[in-house]
């Protein structure tokens, strides 16, 4: 149970993700001609929707954490991300491969030895970006996961809306959705 917590600290951290078992395909399309460079930079995990019930459970003590993303020498991405756990300030680091298509991206888990794949979906650059993914937390059980990433830890109700209509038409329900409330420290804008 330890491991796999650890596993979801991960997740809620990337902001998303899931172990595809399957190539990225049919009808999610990624931002069109996404700008790896443009989408570099601070980010706020302001949203999450998931349907997995680890998150049902914990998402009313998930809080906000700010993710720094940097090209990495791959050609893919470098994220910091800082986050409050037991009252301190933490940091992990996770390192996005890029998978041929610009916006697609996935994250080895040493730990678990699985493959997670991210999509970007859309973004303005400089307010907002909605990415997706799906897989399984465990043998069986698939979910799906809708986030969205803020440039300001408080984002304005119509990027709400907009990412409660994203969630759904991704297949995610009202109640799989959550608002991060943000922490009193680590994340200072
Ligand atoms: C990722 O970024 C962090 C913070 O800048 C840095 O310390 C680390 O070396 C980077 N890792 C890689 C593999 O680029
Ligand atoms: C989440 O949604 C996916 C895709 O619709 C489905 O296959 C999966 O069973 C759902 N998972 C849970 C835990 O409800």
């Amino acid at each position: 149970m330890a491991a796999l917590r650890m596993l979801w600290t991960g997740l809620v951290l990337l902001g998303l993700l899931g172990f595809l078992q399957t190539p990225a395909q049919g009808h999610e399309s990624v931002h069109p001609n996404f700008q790896q460079d443009k989408f570099l930079g601070r980010w706020y995990s302001a949203g999450l929707a998931s349907n997995s019930s680890w998150f049902r459970e914990k998402k009313a003590v998930i809080s906000m954490c700010k993710t720094v993303i940097a090209p990495s020498t791959d050609g893919g991405l470098n994220l910091t991300s800082t986050f409050l756990r037991k009252n301190q300030c933490e940091t992990k680091i996770m390192l996005l491969q890029p998978i041929g298509l610009p916006g697609h991206y996935k994250y080895n888990s040493p730990h678990w030895g699985s493959v997670h794949t991210i999509l970007v979906m859309e973004t303005n650059y400089n307010e907002y970006a909605l990415l997706f993914s799906r897989g399984t937390k465990g043998p069986g059980q698939d979910f799906r996961m809708a986030t969205l990433y803020s440039r300001s830890a408080t984002p304005k109700d119509k990027l709400k809306k907009k990412f409660i209509s994203f969630s759904k038409s991704m297949g995610l329900t009202e109640e799989d959705i959550v608002f991060l409330p943000q922490p009193d420290k680590c994340i200072q804008e």
